[in-house]
């Protein structure tokens, strides 16, 4: 019998976090006295306490290059908190949290540094009678990785994997690799100390509650499905643009740049759940495996097809809601005759029957006019009758909008009569807000990931097969530029939406990036 009275949905979770509480831990911070530590990690672990998510048993140990005391590390997280948490301080909280923030320092290619922890986070095990569950949290250099490992697991901090032992895991932070080959290093080196279920890769868009919100919207509804595919879909445009120029980023975004910061991680991952095919479970591996068929079937872009399928340009002086900045090439720390893009458009094919000839136009860029993301799906045009039998203004197509930020929702384009006695028409948009739907604000996208690491739910993590799957195909464009790609980048004015060989990108095939 068909359901006609609305339930509240049941709690979405996979089957892993379903069945497990996140369990007592310590979690080991390697590069505390960082960025991501202070704006990001410390902020989502407090906001997990004062949701009542954290296990009642805690403690979270940095470990930098800085040498503070235990005080002094309270007093960062304290004002980052302040600063960057969803949620206000709460005094009583605080003054909880606060006892089981503990620091240490030392180099991570020493030994001594980790024999050093290890008595450390024996001593608060003992102090807080925590049963000796560990998450180590890479949020430093790639570069540091090997020597982090090795130190780990000479100190026999790292617990093997079976019934007897508490758990070891270890969360890995971007950038895995330039290319295939160095992410296949990274790999191999945290392999060598971790079995691949402890390891958890990080994208933090995977976090984000709208992206999550993708599998959501098309599997638990019933009328997206039937139309998701070549038949009814004419294409569909990812567009991730940023605000933002590049800071104080230099030294990173100089050897990676935008196919490398966002595509080959964040983009991909959105691209897979946007076409993936519904998973028989939500096991975090069959969710997973479900998105690794969508990389697998990407068509390859090589050698010079980048010169149709991509275009990458960077940004030249202009104004940003008014302000003034500098091009790209004038930025501290960047070689006057840098090549790096800041802006990618890619025409992209998933090789499957579902998506037969579908493009997904993708671009990303810093320096935009504004910081949005979102996914639009533009369905087929109706055929040139009735409503649409004036061959000189063609109806608006459906639209289905999913955005990501920084508005979350979604919004559907449909064509409606406008009042009056006369048969004209409009498109109208259905919209839905998720912060005038739903009263609390969204949790970030760390708290949401964190929490899964502690309860051991890796579906929202990249497994190693996925990352060079992706490497794989990201490493052809990157070759194909050397080969065939031109000196000299194209330029767009800060603050504009991109160069004119964009627009020739799409338009060449008949249609238009959308205004976002
Ligand atoms: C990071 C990139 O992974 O994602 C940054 O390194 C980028 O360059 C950021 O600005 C975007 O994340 P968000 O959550 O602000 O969209």
């Amino acid at each position: 019998m068909p359901s006609t009275k609305p339930t509240e949905t049941p709690e979405i979770l996979s089957e892993a976090t379903k069945s497990a509480l996140a369990q007592p831990c310590t979690l080991v911070i390697f590069g505390a006295s960082g960025d991501l530590t202070r704006r990001k990690l410390l902020p989502a672990v407090y906001n997990l306490l004062l949701d009542g998510l954290l296990p009642p048993n805690y403690a979270v140990l940095g470990l930098g290059r800085k040498s503070l005391s235990d005080d002094e590390f309270r007093q960062i997280a304290k004002k980052g908190i302040e600063q960057f948490s969803r949620q206000t301080i709460n005094d009583e909280k605080w003054n909880e949290f606060h006892d089981r923030l503990f620091y240490m320092n030392g180099p991570v290619d020493d030994l001594a540094t980790f024999t050093n922890m290890k008595s450390r986070i024996e001593g608060i095990e003992n102090q807080l009678k925590l049963p000796g569950h560990r998450i180590f949290y890479l949020a430093i250099p790639p570069t540091t990785f090997s020597p982090t490992c090795e130190g780990l697991h000479k100190a026999g901090l790292i617990y093997p994997v079976d019934d007897q032992s508490p758990f070891s895991r270890v969360i890995v932070e971007k950038p895995i690799g330039r290319d295939l080959e160095s992410a296949k290093v990274i790999n191999e080196i945290t392999g060598r100390v971790f079995d691949e279920s402890q390891i958890y890769r990080i994208d933090h868009y995977l976090g984000k509650e709208t992206v999550q919100n993708i599998m959501v919207m098309r599997f638990a509804n019933s009328i997206f499905e039937p139309i998701w595919n070549h038949r009814y879909i004419d294409h569909v445009q990812l567009t991730v643009s940023e605000a933002e120029t590049l800071g104080t980023r230099a030294s990173y975004y100089e050897e990676a740049g935008a196919l490398r910061d966002m595509i080959q991680n964040h983009i991909l991952q959105l691209l897979c759940l946007i076409a993936m095919e519904p998973p028989y479970s939500l096991d975090p591996d069959v969710v997973r495996n479900t998105r690794m068929d969508v990389m697998r079937g990407l068509r390859p872009i090589r050698g010079k097809d980048v010169e149709t399928m991509t275009v990458r340009a960077q940004y030249a002086h202009g104004a940003i809601n008014g302000k003034e900045f500098p091009g790209y090439r004038r930025e501290e720390g960047v070689r006057p005759d840098s090549t790096t893009e800041t802006y990618v458009a890619l025409k992209v094919f998933v090789e499957n029957w579902r998506w037969a000839g579908v493009p997904f136009y993708i671009r990303t860029g810093k320096a935009m006019p504004k910081r949005s993301s979102e996914i639009a799906v533009q369905f087929k045009d109706i055929p040139q009758i009735l409503f649409n039998a004036d061959p000189n203004v063609s109806q608006a197509p459906n639209l289905l909008t999913l955005r990501i930020q920084p508005e979350e929702g979604m919004a559907l384009r449909i064509i409606s009569k406008k009042p009056g006695s006369k048969a004209q028409t409009r498109p109208v948009e259905m919209d839905f807000k998720y912060g005038d739907t739903f009263d609390a604000p969204s949790p970030e996208a760390y708290e949401r990931l964190l929490l899964d690491v502690m309860t051991g739910d890796a579906s929202l993590f990249m497994r190693r097969d996925a990352v060079e799957a992706s490497w794989t195909w990201v490493t052809d464009i990157l070759q194909g530029w050397e080969t065939h790609g031109t000196k000299w980048l194209p330029e767009y004015p800060a603050g504009s939406w991109g160069p004119i060989e964009a627009d020739r990108l799409i338009e060449t095939d008949g249609r238009k990036w959308r205004e976002v």
